[in-house]
This record gives C-alpha cells, structure tokens and sequence, in this order.
C-alpha cells in the first residue's frame, strides 16, 4: 500500500540558544548564518525540496525575526526593484507560493518531546518530519528527501542517525539496533544522553526524524525524562514497542551548528563552496595557512586587523 506523503515539517524553534550568548540575547540562534543564509532558512529548503508544503514552527520568547524571516517585505522589495536590484529583490522571496508557515507558540521549555506536541493540532493524523536546524546537513539528496524515502520503504518512524565518539554520547539520543550495521535498521532501544558507559552503541539520533502521528498519544503520557524535560526520545522509546522504528544512516556531512566550533567548521565549508565566494575565500585561506606557517610568533593576520572598541 502507499504510504502517505509527508506533507508536513515540524521546526522546534524556542530553545534560547544559550551556548551562543551573547550573539543570540536577542535573536534567534536559528537565525545565525551560513555566510549569507539563516540556519532556519537552510532547513526550510530541506524540509521543502523532500515535499513539505505545510511549515510549523514552534516557537518561544525572543524568536519574532524567524516570523518576519518568512513573510514578505513589500516596500523593500519595491525599494530593490527600483533600484534595479531585481537579483536581490528575488532573494527575499524565500518561501515558494505553495508553502504555509504555522507558528505555535511553546508555552515554557518544557523540552523537544513537548514542543513537538505543541504541533499535534496542525500536523493531524499524518506523518511529519521534525527538523532540528542546530544540525545542519550537506548532503546531495536532502537528508530528509532520504529519508522521505526511507519512510516509503518502510511504512515506520524513521530517525537519522550516525555514529558519534564514544566519549560524545551524552549529547544524543542513542539507539539500540541488531546485527551487522546497516543503512536502515530497525530500533531496539533508544536512551537520551546517556553517559558513555552506559551507552547502548555510540549511534545517535541527529535532528532529522519522520514520525508517525502515533507518537502524539505516547508523548501526551510521559512525564519528565533526561534534565528534566519531555524527552522527544522517551515519547520514541514507547513507540517502537506498538510498532517498529528505524535508524536511518543518511549519506551527507553533518555540521553541530549548535555547537561554536561546529558552526565555525560550516561557514568555513560552506564558504568554501560558494558559488561566488568560493575560489576568494579558498585564496584567503591558502594565503593565511601560508602565513601561520612560515611566522612563528602571532601567527593570524585576521586577529590582528580586529577593531579594539
Ligand atoms: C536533541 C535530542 C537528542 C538528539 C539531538 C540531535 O538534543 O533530544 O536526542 O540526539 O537533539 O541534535 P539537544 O541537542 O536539543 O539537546
């Protein structure tokens, strides 16, 4: 039988980003970029380009601009228009005409597992991705149009996942899964943070999942999980008992833009893949790594052109 398209995305947008303070006091950590593009808009084009027409961001305190991100800016639009700037005036058009945003305000951060549940009254009786834009993927196909796919195959949830340090299990969702590693495999278990020795495996969930709408009744019962949220993988754990879940490895390269040093890894990446960007700043590079190799004593130019206030 065909499975349903998703049609579908759910965004968790109200966490307040606390380990990029001060940048994200207020703006959104979602609206950080990627050399020219928000992380919120990276995973809007995701979501979009593997069939979600339906666009729901649960939101918080502080998170206005990622509204305003998404609607149209007439009178700058006209502004660039006149001005012969009709390349840029397309930029500002990010959504396509079919797509509708929702927004769902979460309360209080009650967690991942409660704010997917704030979504349960626009998302329905249907399958949905939620996409976590801290976790940005480069990937040929888009991570969830893979997993879209996977879904198809197997009629089940599907969480992405890949394998982390063993030492980094803390930090995820791990899952439990049988026999030789394979690209899709059904889940045995699954545990949130979970300190390494206590780990069931060192696969962990990143922010990529299709859910089945099954999983509204199960996060509606549970109670506080790992740091004293409502764990979105607590909700799964119950799930995969009435029916099967799979990890999916998807093919990409994922980048913890949740993370400082993740994040400067992609806008490094990224911009090295630019398409205007790319061969200047892939020049600016060589020529600094030349630099840091042959001084010995400060070795970065781009520290020493910092404005002191
Ligand atoms: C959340 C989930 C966790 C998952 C991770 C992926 O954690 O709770 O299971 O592995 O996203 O990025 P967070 O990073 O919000 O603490």
């Amino acid at each position: 039988m065909a499975k349903p398209q998703i049609r579908t995305a759910v965004f968790p947008v109200a966490g307040r980003g606390t380990r990029f303070l001060p940048a994200t006091k207020a703006s959104p950590k979602e609206m950080l970029p990627i050399v020219d593009k928000p992380l919120i808009q990276y995973a809007v084009e995701e979501a979009l380009m593997a069939g979600a027409r339906k666009l729901v961001f649960v939101t918080g305190a502080s998170k206005r601009a990622i509204e305003d991100h998404f609607d149209t800016d007439a009178d700058l639009e006209k502004l660039l228009e006149e001005q012969g700037k009709s390349e840029l005036a397309s930029l500002l058009r990010v959504l396509p005409k079919y797509a509708s945003c929702i927004y769902i305000r979460q309360p209080a951060p009650l967690g991942l597992g409660h704010a997917v549940l704030c979504a349960q009254p626009v998302v329905g009786n249907e399958p949905f991705f939620v996409h976590l834009a801290d976790d940005l993927i480069d990937a040929g196909v888009p991570c969830l149009k893979q997993m879209a796919t996977a879904y198809a195959q197997k009629g089940g949830s599907v969480l992405g996942v890949e394998e982390v340090p063993p030492t980094d299990t803390d930090k995820y969702g791990i899952v439990e899964t049988r026999g030789a590693p394979a690209k899709i495999s059904r889940i045995h278990g699954i545990v949130e943070k979970p300190k390494p020795a206590n780990a069931p495996s060192n696969l962990a969930v990143v922010g990529r999942y299709v859910l089945t709408p099954d999983i509204f009744a199960h996060l509606e019962k549970i109670g506080q999980g790992a740091g004293g949220e409502i764990q979105l993988t607590d909700g799964i754990a119950r799930l995969m008992k009435k029916q099967a879940v799979y990890a999916y490895r998807f093919e990409g390269k994922r980048y913890d833009c949740g993370s400082k040093l993740g994040y400067l890894q992609a806008q490094v990446e990224y911009g090295m893949n630019h398409s205007t960007l790319g061969g200047p700043f892939r020049k600016y590079l060589m020529d600094l790594l030349g630099a840091t190799q042959t001084a010995a004593v400060e070795p970065v130019p781009v520290a020493r052109a910092r404005r002191k206030k």
